[in-house]
Protein backbone atom coordinates (compact mmCIF):
# COMPACT_ATOMS: atom_id res chain seq x y z
CA UNK A 1 0.00 0.00 0.00
CA UNK A 2 1.83 2.69 -0.94
CA UNK A 3 0.03 5.67 0.53
CA UNK A 4 1.77 8.09 2.90
CA UNK A 5 0.40 7.48 6.93
CA UNK A 6 -2.56 10.45 7.91
CA UNK A 7 -0.44 11.12 11.15
CA UNK A 8 1.47 14.22 8.93
CA UNK A 9 -1.69 15.69 8.57
CA UNK A 10 -2.88 18.49 10.92
CA UNK A 11 -4.82 16.74 14.00
CA UNK A 12 -7.72 18.51 13.21
CA UNK A 13 -7.92 17.90 10.10
CA UNK A 14 -10.13 14.75 9.73
CA UNK A 15 -12.36 15.58 12.25
CA UNK A 16 -13.46 18.65 10.53
CA UNK A 17 -12.87 17.08 6.90
CA UNK A 18 -13.92 13.16 7.49
CA UNK A 19 -12.70 11.17 4.31
CA UNK A 20 -15.33 9.65 2.35
CA UNK A 21 -13.53 8.09 -0.71
CA UNK A 22 -15.83 8.24 -3.80
CA UNK A 23 -12.70 7.10 -6.41
CA UNK A 24 -12.68 3.59 -7.13
CA UNK A 25 -9.39 2.78 -5.17
CA UNK A 26 -8.03 0.11 -7.57
CA UNK A 27 -8.41 2.91 -10.62
CA UNK A 28 -5.93 5.71 -8.36
CA UNK A 29 -3.51 2.58 -6.68
CA UNK A 30 -2.73 1.73 -10.54
CA UNK A 31 -1.85 5.14 -11.49
CA UNK A 32 0.32 6.16 -8.87
CA UNK A 33 1.83 2.43 -8.18
CA UNK A 34 4.45 3.93 -10.36
CA UNK A 35 5.31 7.31 -8.92
CA UNK A 36 8.83 6.50 -6.33
CA UNK A 37 6.64 8.31 -3.73
CA UNK A 38 2.94 8.43 -3.94
CA UNK A 39 1.09 11.12 -2.29
CA UNK A 40 -1.84 11.20 -0.06
CA UNK A 41 -5.13 11.54 -1.62
CA UNK A 42 -7.99 12.64 0.94
CA UNK A 43 -11.28 12.15 -0.63
CA UNK A 44 -14.43 14.17 0.96
CA UNK A 45 -18.00 14.30 -0.30
CA UNK A 46 -18.64 18.26 0.12
CA UNK A 47 -16.75 21.08 1.03
CA UNK A 48 -16.45 24.88 -0.28
CA UNK A 49 -13.65 24.77 -1.66
CA UNK A 50 -10.60 22.37 -1.93
CA UNK A 51 -8.01 25.31 -2.43
CA UNK A 52 -9.37 27.31 0.37
CA UNK A 53 -9.27 24.55 2.58
CA UNK A 54 -5.53 23.67 2.20
CA UNK A 55 -4.81 27.55 2.39
CA UNK A 56 -6.23 27.32 5.97
CA UNK A 57 -4.25 24.18 6.84
CA UNK A 58 -1.01 25.02 5.32
CA UNK A 59 0.35 26.50 8.55
CA UNK A 60 -0.28 23.60 10.33
CA UNK A 61 1.84 21.80 8.18
CA UNK A 62 0.69 19.83 5.28
CA UNK A 63 3.12 16.67 3.48
CA UNK A 64 4.33 17.42 0.05
CA UNK A 65 1.70 16.38 -2.70
CA UNK A 66 -0.63 15.96 -0.41
CA UNK A 67 -4.01 16.35 -2.39
CA UNK A 68 -7.38 16.60 -1.17
CA UNK A 69 -10.36 16.02 -3.51
CA UNK A 70 -13.77 17.05 -3.10
CA UNK A 71 -16.98 14.98 -5.01
CA UNK A 72 -19.04 18.71 -4.28
CA UNK A 73 -17.77 21.59 -3.51
CA UNK A 74 -20.14 24.36 -2.67
CA UNK A 75 -18.37 27.50 -3.53
CA UNK A 76 -15.46 26.24 -5.72
CA UNK A 77 -13.68 29.35 -7.04
CA UNK A 78 -12.26 30.04 -10.11
CA UNK A 79 -9.79 32.75 -11.67
CA UNK A 80 -10.14 36.29 -11.44
CA UNK A 81 -12.54 35.92 -8.69
CA UNK A 82 -14.82 33.75 -10.63
CA UNK A 83 -17.08 30.85 -9.27
CA UNK A 84 -16.72 27.25 -10.79
CA UNK A 85 -19.49 25.20 -11.24
CA UNK A 86 -18.81 21.15 -11.30
CA UNK A 87 -20.91 18.65 -10.99
CA UNK A 88 -20.80 16.03 -8.26
CA UNK A 89 -20.78 12.81 -10.18
CA UNK A 90 -19.20 14.59 -13.79
CA UNK A 91 -16.72 16.56 -12.97
CA UNK A 92 -13.49 16.21 -10.72
CA UNK A 93 -12.34 19.15 -8.80
CA UNK A 94 -9.38 18.40 -6.68
CA UNK A 95 -6.21 20.83 -4.80
CA UNK A 96 -2.46 19.64 -4.31
CA UNK A 97 0.09 21.01 -1.96
CA UNK A 98 3.62 21.93 -2.77
CA UNK A 99 6.10 23.87 -1.81
CA UNK A 100 8.70 26.01 -3.87
CA UNK A 101 12.29 27.79 -2.78
CA UNK A 102 11.36 30.08 -5.61
CA UNK A 103 10.39 33.51 -5.93
CA UNK A 104 6.70 34.67 -6.33
CA UNK A 105 7.53 36.16 -9.31
CA UNK A 106 9.42 32.93 -10.83
CA UNK A 107 6.60 30.89 -9.57
CA UNK A 108 4.38 32.91 -12.14
CA UNK A 109 5.04 30.18 -14.69
CA UNK A 110 3.53 27.24 -12.24
CA UNK A 111 -0.38 27.62 -13.40
CA UNK A 112 1.30 26.84 -17.34
CA UNK A 113 3.00 23.87 -16.23
CA UNK A 114 0.19 22.74 -14.45
CA UNK A 115 -1.80 23.23 -17.51
CA UNK A 116 0.67 21.41 -19.35
CA UNK A 117 0.49 18.28 -16.88
CA UNK A 118 -2.90 17.91 -17.30
CA UNK A 119 -2.64 18.25 -21.21
CA UNK A 120 -0.19 15.38 -21.04
CA UNK A 121 -2.09 13.13 -18.55
CA UNK A 122 -4.96 13.50 -21.29
CA UNK A 123 -3.21 12.99 -24.25
CA UNK A 124 -1.67 9.94 -22.59
CA UNK A 125 -5.74 8.70 -21.82
CA UNK A 126 -5.93 9.18 -25.40
CA UNK A 127 -7.70 11.87 -25.32
CA UNK A 128 -5.77 13.93 -28.34
CA UNK A 129 -7.87 16.86 -29.04
CA UNK A 130 -6.84 18.99 -26.03
CA UNK A 131 -4.94 22.18 -26.76
CA UNK A 132 -3.51 24.87 -23.76
CA UNK A 133 -4.61 28.73 -23.59
CA UNK A 134 -2.84 30.57 -21.64
CA UNK A 135 -2.43 31.01 -19.30
CA UNK A 136 -3.99 27.98 -17.86
CA UNK A 137 -6.94 26.61 -19.23
CA UNK A 138 -7.45 23.22 -21.09
CA UNK A 139 -9.60 23.43 -24.36
CA UNK A 140 -11.10 20.35 -26.91
CA UNK A 141 -12.45 21.43 -29.96
CA UNK A 142 -12.82 25.22 -29.17
CA UNK A 143 -14.52 24.61 -25.75
CA UNK A 144 -13.56 24.91 -21.68
CA UNK A 145 -12.67 21.37 -20.59
CA UNK A 146 -10.54 22.30 -17.14
CA UNK A 147 -9.41 24.91 -15.15
CA UNK A 148 -6.35 25.87 -13.20
CA UNK A 149 -6.06 28.08 -10.04
CA UNK A 150 -2.72 28.15 -8.31
CA UNK A 151 -2.81 30.06 -4.85
CA UNK A 152 0.78 30.72 -3.01
CA UNK A 153 1.04 31.30 0.93
CA UNK A 154 4.39 32.48 2.09
CA UNK A 155 5.90 29.97 4.57
CA UNK A 156 7.53 30.44 7.94
CA UNK A 157 10.69 28.71 6.63
CA UNK A 158 10.99 31.01 3.73
CA UNK A 159 9.39 28.71 1.02
CA UNK A 160 6.43 29.34 -1.14
CA UNK A 161 3.45 27.26 -0.49
CA UNK A 162 1.50 26.28 -3.67
CA UNK A 163 -2.31 24.92 -3.79
CA UNK A 164 -2.90 24.07 -7.31
CA UNK A 165 -6.52 23.80 -7.83
CA UNK A 166 -7.64 21.65 -10.81
CA UNK A 167 -11.34 21.58 -11.67
CA UNK A 168 -12.06 19.22 -15.07
CA UNK A 169 -15.16 18.43 -16.97
CA UNK A 170 -15.01 14.27 -17.41
CA UNK A 171 -18.75 13.58 -18.16
CA UNK A 172 -21.29 16.58 -17.45
CA UNK A 173 -24.76 15.74 -17.17
CA UNK A 174 -27.02 16.39 -20.03
CA UNK A 175 -28.60 19.04 -18.13
CA UNK A 176 -25.23 21.04 -17.82
CA UNK A 177 -24.35 19.93 -21.39
CA UNK A 178 -27.19 21.92 -22.58
CA UNK A 179 -26.87 25.10 -20.07
CA UNK A 180 -23.17 25.60 -21.51
CA UNK A 181 -22.98 23.56 -24.78
CA UNK A 182 -21.16 26.63 -26.22
CA UNK A 183 -18.42 26.97 -23.82
CA UNK A 184 -18.04 23.78 -22.17
CA UNK A 185 -16.49 20.24 -23.01
CA UNK A 186 -16.14 17.57 -21.36
CA UNK A 187 -13.77 13.85 -21.60
CA UNK A 188 -16.39 11.85 -23.46
CA UNK A 189 -15.73 10.01 -26.48
CA UNK A 190 -18.03 9.68 -29.72
CA UNK A 191 -19.39 7.06 -28.09
CA UNK A 192 -20.70 9.05 -24.83
CA UNK A 193 -18.13 7.39 -22.57
CA UNK A 194 -15.02 8.51 -20.12
CA UNK A 195 -12.80 7.20 -18.57
CA UNK A 196 -13.06 6.38 -14.50
CA UNK A 197 -12.53 9.43 -12.25
CA UNK A 198 -10.24 7.31 -9.97
CA UNK A 199 -8.09 6.81 -13.24
CA UNK A 200 -7.89 10.36 -14.66
CA UNK A 201 -6.74 11.89 -11.25
CA UNK A 202 -4.45 9.24 -10.97
CA UNK A 203 -2.62 9.84 -13.80
CA UNK A 204 -3.14 13.47 -13.61
CA UNK A 205 -0.73 13.21 -10.47
CA UNK A 206 1.29 10.70 -11.95
CA UNK A 207 1.61 13.27 -14.37
CA UNK A 208 1.80 16.10 -12.58
CA UNK A 209 3.98 15.68 -9.87
CA UNK A 210 7.62 14.92 -11.51
CA UNK A 211 6.52 18.38 -13.91
CA UNK A 212 6.52 19.61 -10.71
CA UNK A 213 10.20 18.40 -9.22
CA UNK A 214 11.27 19.82 -12.56
CA UNK A 215 9.77 23.20 -12.19
CA UNK A 216 11.73 23.35 -8.49
CA UNK A 217 14.57 22.66 -10.34
CA UNK A 218 14.78 24.32 -13.28
CA UNK A 219 11.76 26.93 -13.31
CA UNK A 220 9.54 27.87 -16.72
CA UNK A 221 11.77 28.28 -19.51
CA UNK A 222 12.03 24.63 -20.53
CA UNK A 223 8.95 24.30 -20.67
CA UNK A 224 8.01 26.79 -22.56
CA UNK A 225 8.62 25.59 -26.23
CA UNK A 226 6.64 22.18 -25.82
CA UNK A 227 3.68 24.76 -23.92
CA UNK A 228 3.33 26.52 -27.15
CA UNK A 229 3.20 23.67 -29.39
CA UNK A 230 -0.28 22.64 -28.06
CA UNK A 231 -1.21 26.59 -28.01
CA UNK A 232 -4.63 26.70 -29.08
CA UNK A 233 -4.05 30.50 -30.40
CA UNK A 234 -0.56 29.50 -31.21
CA UNK A 235 0.59 31.81 -34.29
CA UNK A 236 -3.51 33.22 -34.11
CA UNK A 237 -4.40 36.87 -34.12
CA UNK A 238 -5.64 36.96 -30.56
CA UNK A 239 -7.20 40.02 -28.28
CA UNK A 240 -5.71 39.98 -24.52
CA UNK A 241 -8.39 41.95 -21.85
CA UNK A 242 -6.37 43.26 -19.37
CA UNK A 243 -7.23 43.32 -15.39
CA UNK A 244 -8.51 46.53 -16.37
CA UNK A 245 -10.98 46.17 -19.30
CA UNK A 246 -8.27 47.53 -22.22
CA UNK A 247 -7.48 45.32 -24.88
CA UNK A 248 -4.16 44.61 -26.62
CA UNK A 249 -3.99 42.65 -29.90
CA UNK A 250 -1.38 41.28 -31.81
CA UNK A 251 -0.13 37.53 -33.08
CA UNK A 252 0.03 35.34 -30.60
CA UNK A 253 3.60 34.36 -31.19
CA UNK A 254 5.30 32.55 -27.55
CA UNK A 255 6.43 32.68 -24.26
CA UNK A 256 8.58 34.74 -22.21
CA UNK A 257 11.04 32.79 -19.76
CA UNK A 258 8.62 33.35 -16.86
CA UNK A 259 5.90 32.49 -18.93
CA UNK A 260 4.30 35.61 -20.17
CA UNK A 261 2.49 35.90 -23.06
CA UNK A 262 4.21 37.87 -25.86
CA UNK A 263 2.21 39.08 -28.78
CA UNK A 264 3.42 40.76 -32.09
CA UNK A 265 1.30 43.54 -33.02
CA UNK A 266 0.55 44.73 -36.29
CA UNK A 267 3.14 47.49 -36.78
CA UNK A 268 5.55 44.02 -36.30
CA UNK A 269 6.54 45.23 -32.44
CA UNK A 270 6.55 42.11 -29.49
CA UNK A 271 5.55 43.05 -26.57
CA UNK A 272 5.03 40.44 -23.38
CA UNK A 273 2.23 40.37 -20.80
CA UNK A 274 1.12 39.10 -17.68
CA UNK A 275 -2.38 38.08 -17.17
CA UNK A 276 -5.66 38.93 -18.57
CA UNK A 277 -8.06 37.14 -20.73
CA UNK A 278 -7.32 35.68 -24.23
CA UNK A 279 -9.52 35.33 -27.14
CA UNK A 280 -9.42 35.35 -30.82
CA UNK A 281 -9.75 38.66 -32.56
CA UNK A 282 -12.90 38.11 -33.79
CA UNK A 283 -14.08 36.63 -30.88
CA UNK A 284 -16.08 38.87 -28.74
CA UNK A 285 -14.50 42.25 -29.27
C1 LIG B 1 -10.58 28.68 -13.74
O1 LIG B 1 -11.28 29.66 -13.47
O2 LIG B 1 -10.42 28.30 -14.91
C2 LIG B 1 -9.91 27.91 -12.64
C3 LIG B 1 -10.83 26.92 -12.01
C4 LIG B 1 -10.20 26.11 -10.89
C5 LIG B 1 -11.24 25.27 -10.18
C6 LIG B 1 -10.61 24.33 -9.19
S1 LIG B 1 -11.75 23.10 -8.65
C7 LIG B 1 -10.64 22.58 -7.40
C8 LIG B 1 -10.00 23.82 -6.83
N1 LIG B 1 -10.79 24.35 -5.75
C9 LIG B 1 -11.34 25.53 -6.05
O3 LIG B 1 -12.09 26.20 -5.32
N2 LIG B 1 -10.97 25.90 -7.29
C10 LIG B 1 -10.08 24.93 -7.89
Amino acid sequence: MNVRPTSLLPALFPTIVPPEPFLDEADLQRELGTLPAAPVVWQVRSLDSTNRCLLEWAPQGLPRYFCLAARQQTAGRGRQGRAWISDPEGSLTFSLWSVFDRSLQELSGLPLVVSLGVLEALHSLGITTVGVKWPNDLWREGRKVAGVLVETTRLSSGQVGAVIGIGLNVALPPAVQEAFSLSLNDLRDEAGQAPARGTVLGRLLNTLIPLLESFAQSGFSPFAETWMTHCVHRNRPVTLRHPDQTLSQGECIGLSPLGGLILRNPAGDSQTYHGGELSLRWEGT
